[in-house]
């Protein structure tokens, strides 16, 4: 049955189908069978999006009509980044074990123990601020899309909560019970596994689609990293690993041999674990990305990783930021490309893909890290000619503006 609506309804306003960015002065696509180089830049571009998505790019000479235009003047539009390692979801401050460190004392796992008394004393609506505050925080710097982990509240009841005020911040939530063992299972880390393995796991499942791990000394060995892992597996959850950040060890083998999606950290890496990781992108299957975490090994004055070793050898590398309150808090991740670039040998563009494409490969998707048609319309545009700014202006915010699915959430064009 049709029906004509009353005359005196007033008329819907047409809502605006299509926006085109115009005079792009460097589109970075990350598509290489559209532009040059690492990042397929296309110079002199245009893009344009409908529906949240990319519908079009390319030179904009050839831009197709749309209803309204944003004039980039000859500015850089990159991928938003894609920041897959966060822990966003704490209470509390722990500024001054950053001085101490700085005075001479090793970073140690033990010190998350004091976010987690913070954690366990806060309400759920003080997390969930917290985590707001600070995920709007990285959208401004050009985050569009951030994985968030809890791992701060190691009981069933806070570890859940911990995951559901991740869950309405983004998709991409990561359970980590395992990551350490509370002062309430001290001496008994394989009891402690088995909650996390067990009752947590039950509760947390549902609110998370990874299942993460740190395997390192000082928190849990290998033997129950793997138990951590197949759990999660078992009840749906992908696997990622926490690895090889303060010590040589077993975490990347494991991460490989149990087909995680990516080992974070890799600050300390034998010969063994780049054959292993360049094996892993070798194969028929999805690889284990290295994810690397420089603002870590800025923040607690350790080596950086040898991305270069990394790349020569083959292996995927993304770049993510870690912020968290004890090893690394920053949510800036034009700092992590920085670091990579000046500290780590990575060119400025191997920088900028690993911080955009290498993100969405570390979290095994393919509509984000990229600007060709059909991806996610979450946008970047700076204040810059190209993307090189990025690692040659360090510390100098050069966000103009933002756009997730389409929608300016930041800054003005
Ligand atoms: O990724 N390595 C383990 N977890 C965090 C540190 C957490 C903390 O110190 O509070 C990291 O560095
Ligand atoms: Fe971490």
């Amino acid at each position: 049955m049709s029906t004509t609506p009353p005359a005196t309804r007033p008329r819907p306003v047409p809502a605006v189908s299509s926006v085109l960015i115009d005079d792009i002065g460097v589109l970075a696509t990350n598509d290489t069978a559209l532009g040059a180089g690492e990042l397929g830049e296309v110079a002199g571009a245009a893009l344009v999006v409908e529906s949240g998505r990319v519908a079009w790019c390319g030179p904009r000479s050839r831009a197709p009509a749309a209803d309204v235009r944003v004039d980039a003047a000859g500015r850089c539009v990159i991928p938003g980044f894609v920041d897959s390692h966060s822990h966003i979801v704490f209470a509390g401050d722990r500024s001054r074990e950053f001085g101490a460190r700085m005075s001479g004392r090793p970073y140690e796992a033990g010190g998350i123990r004091t976010t987690v008394a913070a954690t366990r004393g806060a309400s759920d609506t003080e997390l969930l601020g917290n985590a707001t505050r600070l995920l709007r925080e990285a959208r401004a710097q050009g985050t569009t899309t951030l994985e968030v982990k809890s791992g701060y509240g190691l009981s069933v009841a806070d570890e859940e909560r911990c995951l559901r005020a991740a869950a309405r911040l983004t998709g991409e939530v990561t359970f980590l019970g395992a990551h350490v063992v509370p002062p309430e299972y001290e001496g008994d880390p394989d009891g402690y596994v088995d909650l996390v393995t067990g009752a947590m796991l039950e509760a947390c499942a549902p609110h998370a689609r990874w299942v993460d791990v740190f395997c390192e000394r000082g928190a849990f060995d290998e033997d129950q990293a793997r138990r951590v892992l197949r759990a999660g597996r078992e009840r749906g959850l992908l696997p990622r690993v926490h690895g090889n950040q303060l010590g040589h060890g077993p975490g990347v083998r494991l991460a490989v041999q149990e087909g995680a999606a990516s080992v974070d950290h890799c600050t300390h890496l034998a010969d063994g674990d780049v054959a292993a990781l360049a094996d892993s992108a070798a194969g028929a299957g999805p690889a284990t990305v290295a994810t690397l975490l420089p603002g870590v090994d800025f923040s607690t004055r350790q080596p950086y990783p040898d991305a270069r070793a990394l790349l020569d050898a083959g292996a995927r590398v993304a770049l993510a930021g870690d912020c968290n309150p004890g090893s690394c808090f920053t949510s800036s991740m034009a700092l992590c490309i920085a670091l990579a670039v000046r500290e780590m040998r990575m060119t400025p563009e191997e920088a900028v893909r690993a911080a955009t494409a290498g993100g969405a490969q570390a979290l095994r998707r393919d509509d984000v890290g990229r600007l060709s048609a059909g991806a996610r319309a979450d946008i970047v545009l700076l204040e810059a000619p190209n993307p090189v700014y990025l690692a040659y202006r360090p510390g100098v915010p050069q966000v103009a503006a933002v756009w997730k699915d389409g929608e300016l959430v930041a800054g003005r064009p």
